[in-house]
C-alpha cells in the first residue's frame, strides 16, 4: 500500500424517516438558507412540501434557486453565488441528484471567492473556504452526497471539469431510501453504472498489496449486480433501493481508496463526451469503460482476471489468463446491457465525425490516467472502438 491519511468529515444520515434531522442539523448553521433544487422532481414526489414544511418551523428565512440543469451549468453557479452574496446567505441546501449537489458545492466556494467560479473549477487557483452546506439526496449514483468533488459544464465553451476542495464535503447528508422510489427506470440504470465504474475507477492501479481494498471494491460491485436486475424491474422495492443507495455512497467515499490511487481517464473522456453532447454522465460511462479496459488489459492482465472470476464468476479452468480476462469484460457488457444501459455512441447519435473534438476537449489537461496513461491516439481509439 501506499502511505495515506483519511478524514471524511461528513455526517451521513440515513434511513426512513430522517428527514426530520433537519430540525437538529440546520440551527447549527444560520438562518439564511439557499435551498437548491433541480427541474421539479421533488414537487413532483412531494419532498419541497416536506422540506419546506420543516424549514418554516425552524422559522429560517428560505431563499430557492430551482432549476438546477443534470449536467450543471456554470451560469447557474453564478447565479447561486449572486443570490448567496446579495443575501447574505450562511448556509446552503441541496435537494436532488448529483447535479444538484455538485452545483451546490460550486455555489459555496463561489461565494467565499473574489473571482468568477470557473477559477477553481478549471483549478487556476485553490478553494480554501466554502459556506457550509447539507444534501437530501434523492439518486443512487455520484456519491457526491459524501465526498468533496464536484463537476461543472461551461455550456459555452463546452467543457466539464471535476474539481474538489477539503472545504466542500457535505455538513451532513440525509439519506432516505424512499426519495429514491420515483427515480425512473432509466436514471436508475445511469446511477447503478455510475457507481459500478466508480469502483473500478479504484480497482485498477498498479499498488502492490491491496488485498482488503481489492475485496471491498469486489464486494460492492457482487452487491450491486445482485440487486440491480431485481431492481430494474421492481422500482418500488425499498429494500433493494436501500442497498443500492447504499452502496452508490460507500462507492465513493473515499473508503475503497486508501492506500492507493485509482486511474479515473474513462470519467475523463465522459465528461468530454457529455461537455459535447450532454448526454447523462453514466450513459458514456456504460459505453466508454469495456472498451477502456479492453485498451488497457495488458498493464496488468492478473487484475483484470482476478475481477472476472472474483465479480463476474468467470471459470478460469484450462483457459489462458489473458482470455478469462477478456471473458470478464464481456460479462460486465453484457450485464449492462441487460439492464438497459447503452452500449455505443451511436445510441447518442454520436459519429466519426465527433470523434477529434471530444478528444482534444479530453487532453485539454494534457495526457491522463494512472493505471496507463493516456495520449491523444489512445483516446481516440477507444472512442472508436466505443463508435
Ligand atoms: O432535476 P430533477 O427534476 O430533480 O430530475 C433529475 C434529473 O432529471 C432526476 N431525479 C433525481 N432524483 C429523482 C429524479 N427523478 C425522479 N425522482 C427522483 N427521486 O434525475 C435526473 C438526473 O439527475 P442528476 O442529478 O443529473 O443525476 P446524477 O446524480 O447521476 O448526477 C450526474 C452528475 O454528477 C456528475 C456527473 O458528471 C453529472 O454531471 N458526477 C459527479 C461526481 C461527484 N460529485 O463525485 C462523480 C460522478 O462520477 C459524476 O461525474
Ligand atoms: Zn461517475
Amino acid at each position: 500500500m501506499e502511505n495515506f491519511s483519511f478524514q471524511n468529515p461528513t455526517k451521513l444520515i440515513f434511513g426512513k424517516g430522517q428527514i426530520e434531522q433537519l430540525k437538529e442539523e440546520i440551527p447549527r448553521y444560520g438562518k439564511k438558507i439557499l435551498l437548491v433544487y433541480g427541474g421539479g422532481s421533488i414537487k413532483r414526489n412531494g419532498l419541497y412540501d416536506e422540506v419546506m414544511n420543516l424549514l418554516n418551523e425552524l422559522k429560517v428565512e428560505v431563499t430557492e434557486l430551482p432549476g438546477v440543469e443534470p449536467n450543471p451549468r456554470l451560469s447557474t453557479v453564478r447565479k447561486g453565488v449572486e443570490i448567496c452574496k446579495t443575501e447574505g446567505i450562511e448556509f446552503l441546501l441541496a435537494v436532488g441528484g448529483g447535479s444538484v449537489i455538485d452545483c451546490t458545492k460550486a455555489i459555496a466556494a463561489g461565494a467565499k471567492y473574489d473571482g468568477d467560479p470557473w477559477d477553481f473549477i478549471t483549478k487556476k487557483v485553490k478553494v480554501f473556504e466554502a459556506l457550509p452546506f447539507g444534501t437530501v439526496l434523492t439518486l443512487a449514483a455520484t456519491g457526491s452526497e459524501m465526498n468533496a468533488g464536484s463537476v461543472i459544464t461551461n455550456w459555452e465553451t463546452k467543457e466539464k471539469y471535476g474539481w474538489n476542495s477539503p472545504a466542500t464535503f457535505p455538513q451532513f447528508s440525509i439519506l432516505d431510501p424512499t426519495y429514491t422510489l420515483t427515480v425512473p427506470r432509466d436514471h436508475t440504470v445511469y446511477g447503478i453504472v455510475d457507481m459500478m465504474s466508480h469502483v473500478f475507477e479504484q480497482y485498477f492501479h498498479h499498488t502492490a498489496n491491496t488485498p482488503l481494498q481489492d475485496r471491498m471494491c469486489e464486494a460492492v460491485l457482487r452487491t450491486v449486480m445482485e440487486a440491480a436486475p431485481k431492481l430494474v424491474n421492481d422500482l418500488q422495492n425499498y429494500e433493494l433501493r436501500e442497498t443500492i443507495l447504499y452502496c452508490g455512497t460507500i462507492a465513493l467515499n473515499g473508503l475503497l481508496q486508501m492506500g492507493l490511487r485509482g486511474d479515473w481517464a474513462t470519467h475523463n473522456i465522459e465528461h468530454a463526451v457529455s461537455a459535447v453532447y450532454d448526454i447523462p454522465h453514466a450513459g458514456g460511462l456504460a459505453i466508454l469503460f469495456p472498451n477502456w479496459m479492453k485498451h488497457v488489459l495488458d498493464e496488468n492482465v492478473s487484475r483484470f482476471a482476478q475481477l472476472a472470476v472474483r465479480v463476474f464468476d468467470v471459470n478460469p479452468e484450462g483457459k489462458a489468463e489473458r482470455d478469462v480476462a477478456l471473458e470478464g469484460i464481456e460479462k460486465l457488457r453484457e450485464f449492462w446491457s441487460s439492464i438497459g444501459a447503452p452500449s455505443r455512441l451511436a445510441d447518442y447519435g454520436i459519429g466519426e465525425e465527433s470523434l477529434e473534438l471530444i478528444a482534444d476537449k479530453a487532453m485539454a489537461n494534457g495526457e491522463f490516467g494512472k493505471f496507463k496513461k493516456l495520449n491523444r491516439d489512445d483516446v481516440l481509439a477507444i472512442l472508436r472502438a466505443s463508435l
